[in-house]
């Protein structure tokens, strides 16, 4: 049954000139069907770069509006249209103009995970693999960062004298992670290496190994001449690398540590999206030239 739904998919992508991006947090089989599966930097950078008419974003709402805002001249489709990003629900325009309001002429950064409105009233944008250099070439001495809080404040404790005043938006399934998982872990398994996103909180990301991105935690699980990984962040990252490097072994750091709206999308999803060319990602003009300029600085930091 899959076979025959992957070789549809293969078929109807070359046929319309269709790529498919996926996250690592998707389901693992959606990668079939994938030109590019990859972090939030590494799938909006191939949404910049295609020449395909049509881009399925497998991923949530904000990474295909990013992909959209990227990539004005193609149609962009997102194959379950109720997934939205649950932290970048967390803050609306208005509360963003209410946060800014409260401190004088302070650049503002915002994570990727965030509305195109939200980037479009942000000075620059940044992921997770790349926030700290985002901040750092700001050169500010204060700065105000949205939604992420536990981002925001991982970034100050990388860096000598930036304040980074944050908005209290969160990641729910990072936030499952508690510091005492890490402990209990590390008791289990005392040779492991322990990686952590820096959506954790900040108690759980200062008791790991190595924190980084989706991409750095897979990288250095790959190139790592260790054995045995404690992986702190969603499970479709330990799917991957246990699918990839079999000779190693991969903990999810407790069980169900899922991101519920990047699983929406099976295979069937993909097809009849390809083949019915929905739910394509609008932007309104005017938002969309600015919340470019938000990514486009992004990208040039880069
Ligand atoms: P990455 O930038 O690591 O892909 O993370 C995106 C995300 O939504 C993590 O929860
Ligand atoms: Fe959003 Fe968290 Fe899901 Fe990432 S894991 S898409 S931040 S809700």
């Amino acid at each position: 049954m899959n076979k025959d739904i992957i070789e549809e998919i293969r078929r109807l992508k070359s046929e319309k000139n269709a790529i498919v991006l996926a996250h690592c947090y998707q389901n693992v089989e959606i990668d079939e069907v994938a030109d590019f599966v990859g972090d939030s930097l590494y799938l909006s950078r191939k949404a910049a770069e295609t020449d395909a008419d049509i881009i399925v974003f497998a991923g949530v709402y904000f990474m295909a509006q990013t992909a959209k805002i990227l990539s004005p001249d193609k149609k962009v489709l997102l194959p379950t249209i109720e997934s939205g990003c649950r932290m970048a629900d967390m803050i609306s325009l208005n509360q963003l103009r209410d946060f800014k309001s409260k401190y004088k002429n302070m650049p503002t950064v915002c994570y990727v995970n965030s509305t195109a409105e939200v980037k479009s009233e942000c000075d620059i944008c940044c992921t997770s693999s790349n926030a700290v250099e985002v901040v750092k070439s700001l050169n500010a001495k204060e700065i105000l960062f949205v939604p992420d809080t536990y981002l925001g404040k991982y970034v100050e404790s990388q860096l000598d004298g930036v304040k980074i005043n944050t908005y209290p938006g969160f990641c729910p399934t990072h936030l499952q992670i508690r510091p005492e998982d890490i402990i209990n872990a590390r008791k289990k398994y005392p040779k492991a290496i322990l990686l952590a996103h820096p959506e954790c909180h900040n108690e759980v990301v200062k008791l790991a190994d190595v924190v980084g991105s989706t991409a750095k935690i897979m990288r250095y699980a790959s190139e790592s001449n260790e054995k045995t990984f404690i992986i702190a962040t969603e499970k479709g990252v330990v799917d991957r690398l246990k699918r990839d490097y079999p000779d190693k072994e991969f903990i999810l750091i407790k069980e169900n540590i899922i991101c519920p709206n990047m699983k929406f999308n099976t295979l069937a999803d993909i097809l009849n999206s390809l083949k019915n060319e929905e739910y394509e990602i609008t932007v309104d003009d005017e938002i969309s030239k600015k919340a470019y300029n938000c990514i486009r600085k992004m990208l040039e930091v880069n």
